[in-house]
């Protein structure tokens, strides 16, 4: 018995060491705002109480928080007047949303706010027993399908190929992507993804591994690619884009999935 009990306290003695030195680790290695992000908004939309009213349902339904930052912060998520795809319409003003940058949470608010979950939520806040917004009309000549003229298929080839190496490509080829890297479903949900895809190279992390051919000046001597270094054509490119313009993008809206 005495053997046990010294067992035991050796052992979680030990244990308490590991999740001392497991808390020290654990903020580097999971980004503690992944859960968390900043909506700027114009006073206006916040004094309509829309806000309000629909965060806490996304938030729920999410597991992730929205701060919401005077308009002009720079934000992971925008509404206002000039940038972006309209969301919806109400406190007389047909409002915008943009998204910058790759946070994991921007995306799927998003998705969320375009979905018909999320437009639901919208069109159900009320004020004084009355609609408060509606969905925009529909901006169909604005929104005329862009023609994407690359091959899709000499697309797919290429992407495997070259991105595949850290982006899950094709949901159906998830071998040897990086998890931590956006999937081309999840980049395909963005409203501007046709433009980040065209200047790719010339974003983060691409331009010290990733050669255009005839448009990005060769590496530096001093500095080659740290890692295998990735080649594609002009052609090419338009072909990766003629491929993801047909992706299905990501439903991040789906119910979170324990892994
Ligand atoms: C060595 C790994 C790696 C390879 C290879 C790679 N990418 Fe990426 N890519 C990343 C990472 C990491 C990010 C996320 C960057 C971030 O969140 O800031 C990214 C982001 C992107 C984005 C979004 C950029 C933005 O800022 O909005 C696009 C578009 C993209 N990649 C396209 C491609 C294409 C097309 C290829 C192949 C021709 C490719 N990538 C190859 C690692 C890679």
């Amino acid at each position: 018995m005495r053997l046990l009990m010294t067992l035991c306290n050796r052992l979680s003695r030990t244990a308490m060491l590991w999740l001392a030195v497991a808390s020290l680790l654990v903020p580097s290695v999971t980004r503690a705002d992944d859960k968390r992000f900043r909506l700027s908004a114009p006073e206006a939309l916040v004094q309509s109480g829309l806000l309000q009213y629909i965060l806490p349902r996304f938030a729920l339904k999410a597991g992730m928080r929205v701060e919401v930052v005077e308009e002009g912060t720079e934000a992971e998520i925008t509404l206002g007047h000039h940038k972006g795809r309209p969301v919806f319409e109400g406190a007389g003003a047909v409002w915008r949303m943009g998204v910058s940058g790759t946070h994991p949470g921007a995306a799927r608010f998003a998705d969320w706010l375009t979905s018909e979950i999320g437009q639901r939520t919208v069109t159900s806040y009320e004020v004084g027993g009355e609609a408060a917004f509606r969905l925009p009309q529909v901006e169909a000549e604005a929104e005329a399908v862009a023609v994407f003229e690359g091959d899709p298929a000499l697309g797919k080839r290429v992407s495997l190929r070259e991105c595949g190496r850290c982006h899950v490509v094709d949901p159906a080829h998830r071998m040897g992507a990086i998890g931590s890297t956006p999937s081309f479903a999840v980049l395909r949900t963005f409203a501007d993804w046709d433009t980040r895809f065209q200047s790719f190279f010339a974003l983060k992390p691409h331009p010290a591994f990733t050669q255009v051919t005839g448009v990005t000046p060769p590496f530096a001597h001093h500095l080659p690619s740290p890692i295998a270094p990735i080649e594609v054509t002009l052609e090419e490119l338009e072909a990766i884009i003629a491929y993801v313009a047909g992706l299905a993008p990501a439903d991040l809206g789906a119910p979170i999935q324990v892994q």
